[in-house]
């Protein structure tokens, strides 16, 4: 940490103060309209602290440092130079500054940037990404690559959620019955996480995701891998679990692509196993969690919509998370 602090200097140190570096925040941008929202955020506290400043010292002078009575005139200019012209000065300038950031905030991206529709679910993330003529599901993770402007395009079917990347940029609410949209540009690799901001239900706080931000490359081979059908199953437990995940009926709400399980009231599942967490950013995506979360869902996640499995045997269990830990 004071490595840290020494490295980038008084900004990142009230950062730190204020329990606000790091993968979720603001005040170290990684894209952007994070970087003008950054920047605001630090014009404004200048503003607010000249105004403080200055309001102080005419309180101190006028209590303690001069006792003489003054002249009508000098009480009125005070009243009104400090009350009113200065705080509608500095306002009126970063009401000014703030509104010229709109347009760039607002502004589509360029014809021809990845497009991906994100649907808010109760409580987890719905992410098509739009390529050519295609469309690739996954949930909970979006990818991005470096440098390049995306169009997300936002909606829920029922009720209100907001997508936020406080590193990325601005917030955004998804609401029934609308199309809202918000354009990223990433301007450093890193994995960044995403946020539900309004609050939605039970489990609104366990309404994560992540964003990978990474070269060109290794986002082509990503979505490459995205786009394809899910792993066979390769060893016996893996073999079982995928039995095992028909035969309970998994498939009702959830998609394997490239077997029988077809749902779409879950999560797409092909290629659960790549991403670095499951529940929609409540676990680290690990088997002994996996297994947690296919028996007792409710417990882990209050509101969730997916029955809990706790008549599965431990063996079942084993062998349901080893299957979908082996669809990368
Ligand atoms: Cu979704 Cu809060």
């Amino acid at each position: 940490m004071l490595e840290r602090i020494d490295r980038t200097g008084g900004a990142a140190f009230a950062a730190v103060v204020l329990g606000c570096a790091g993968p979720q925040s603001s005040l170290e941008p990684a894209g952007r309209s994070a970087e003008g929202l950054s920047q605001l955020f630090w014009w404004m506290s200048a503003g607010a602290f000249v105004i403080w400043a200055v309001v102080t010292a005419l309180a101190v002078y006028a209590a303690y440092l001069s006792r003489r009575p003054r002249g009508a005139k000098r009480v009125e200019a005070l009243v009104i130079g400090g009350g009113a012209v200065f705080p509608t000065i500095v306002l009126a300038g970063l009401l000014v500054h703030s509104l010229s950031m709109l347009p760039e905030v607002l502004a589509h991206a360029p014809r021809g940037s990845q497009v991906i529709e994100v649907v808010g679910e109760q409580y987890w993330w719905r992410v098509r990404y739009l390529d050519g003529g295609r469309a690739i599901d996954t949930a909970n993770e979006i990818h991005l690559p470096v440098g390049a402007p995306v169009e997300l395009r936002l909606s829920s079917p029922d009720v209100i959620h907001s997508f936020w990347v406080p590193s990325l940029g601005g917030k955004v609410d998804m609401i029934p019955g609308r199309r809202t949209r918000l354009r990223l540009d990433p301007s450093r690799t890193g994995t960044f996480r995403g946020v539900c901001a309004e609050y939605c239900g039970a489990s609104h706080a366990w309404m994560a995701f992540a964003v990978v931000v990474e070269e060109r490359d290794a986002y082509e081979r990503w979505l490459a891998s995205q786009a394809g059908p899910a792993a066979s199953p390769s060893g016996a437990r893996e073999v079982r679990g995928a039995e095992l995940f028909l035969a309970n009926g998994c498939g009702a709400c959830h998609t394997v692509r490239g077997t029988g399980a077809d749902g779409t009231i879950g999560p797409d599942l092909t290629h659960v196993g790549s991403r670095g967490t499951i529940g929609a950013g409540r676990f680290a995506n690990r088997a002994s969690n996996m297994r947690r979360f296919i028996a007792r869902p409710g417990e882990l996640k209050p509101g969730v919509h997916m029955p809990a499995f706790a008549m599965l045997t431990d063996r079942d269990l084993d062998a349901l998370a080893a299957y979908l830990g082996s669809l990368r």
